[in-house]
């Protein structure tokens, strides 16, 4: 199974996703800093995938002599703790700090720093190993990621028939999860129940996560996939050719708006237009509940650079800047259905998300 991640002897390895498809290289890191560079600079990318990369990110923390720096602790996770205690609360916190800075609109990002930080002071609390407790819970997320993609795609392959062509975007696999994926999980579960479905992978200018990691992993898989440039999805959609559309996300607000790659909010008006279903295929750690609607979302500007240079050359002329917003929000009357490991929920989402959180691990 491809992980983009693996732990071996204290030190964390990631496959270096801006080399695929052409190199396979995995990158050792040894602390905090390096993790939150690796994650700013798409060594690693995909919502669940930083989370957990975020959450090894936090084990490093603890050997890590950095200074503890200015850090605003959280009283309720500190409090009553020896100094020593305190101490090592507070270069936690730092890491925490530098980590979350690293890619803000990922819910799965500050979702996997809490809970690792939860973790520290719960073991610190009751004289536990702090390294131990911590790489644990990691490992603990890592594989029930992968084990919640696999019941989500099981999920959401029941909204699929037979030939569907499905189109995705970005790339929402293994490469952006602890393993199997989340849309393309959906499309996995089909393929292994026997479904001939078919994918239109698009580009997804300007990182072609798209063009080169959601083929590469298709590909190795034996599921027939095709690509297009990202101003092609629409007109496929309008000659019939594509049957479904699927994405990921990278945050969920309480009423259902869906942060994604940008580029997503278009083929979900396209898909509107041509009478197509859009799914959002997302485990229960993007959706963030408090946040009541997209607008809330912080969304995360890039450098221009991404799309003035090709390959490290400038390929336009010089003086002109680029707008460079990596998602958007795709409002939730566009979303036809969210396929979450805990089932499909479908409008109205505000009582259908909240719902997740009160079911148990079977409550499909
Ligand atoms: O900029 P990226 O490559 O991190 O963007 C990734 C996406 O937009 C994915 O669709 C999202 O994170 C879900 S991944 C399961």
């Amino acid at each position: 199974m491809i992980t983009p991640l693996r732990w071996e002897n204290g030190v964390l390895w990631l496959l270096d996703q801006r080399k695929l498809p052409r190199e396979e290289v995995w990158l050792p890191l040894e602390t905090p800093r390096e993790v939150a560079d690796a994650i700013r600079d798409m060594v690693v990318r995909g919502a669940p995938a930083i989370g957990l990369t975020a959450a090894f990110g936090m084990v490093l923390a603890v050997r890590d002599g950095g200074d503890a720096g200015e850090t605003t602790p959280d009283e309720v996770l500190r409090g009553g703790l020896d100094a020593a205690s305190q101490g090592q609360m507070e270069r936690l916190f730092e890491a925490a700090r530098v980590l979350e800075m690293a890619r803000p609109t990922a819910a799965n990002l500050a979702w996997a720093i809490r809970r690792q930080l939860q973790v520290a002071a719960d073991a610190l609390a009751g004289d536990e190993d702090l390294e131990s407790a911590l790489l644990c819970e990691a490992r603990k997320m890592h594989a029930a990621d992968v084990d919640g993609n696999r019941t989500m795609g099981r999920h959401g392959a029941q909204l699929l028939r037979e030939g569907d062509r499905v189109l995705t975007h970005c790339n929402a696999g293994a490469l952006a999860t602890g393993g199997y994926g989340t849309a393309l999980g959906v499309m996995r579960a089909a393929f292994e129940a026997g479904l001939n479905i078919s994918v239109c992978a698009t580009e997804t200018r300007p990182y072609l996560q798209g063009a080169r990691l959601t083929t590469w992993e298709l590909v190795r898989d034996g599921i027939p996939v095709r690509l297009i440039v990202d101003g092609a999805a629409a007109f496929l959609m309008q000659r019939g050719e594509i049957d479904a559309v699927i994405t990921g996300a990278d945050r969920i607000a309480g009423n259902g708006d869906v942060a994604n790659k940008i580029g997503t909010y278009p083929l979900a008006l396209a898909a509107r237009d041509n009478d197509i279903p859009f799914y959002v295929a997302a485990p229960l750690s993007t959706l963030d509940l408090e946040i009541p609607d997209g607008e809330a979302i912080e969304i995360e500007r890039r450098s221009g650079e991404e799309i003035t240079h090709f390959r490290g050359e400038r390929v336009v002329p010089e003086m002109v800047e680029a707008i460079n917003y990596a998602f958007d929000i795709t409002p939730a009357e566009l979303v036809t259905a969210i396929i979450t490991e805990r089932g499909v929920v479908r409008p109205p989402y505000g009582e259908g998300l909240a719902q997740l959180f009160e079911e148990g691990e079977d409550g499909a």
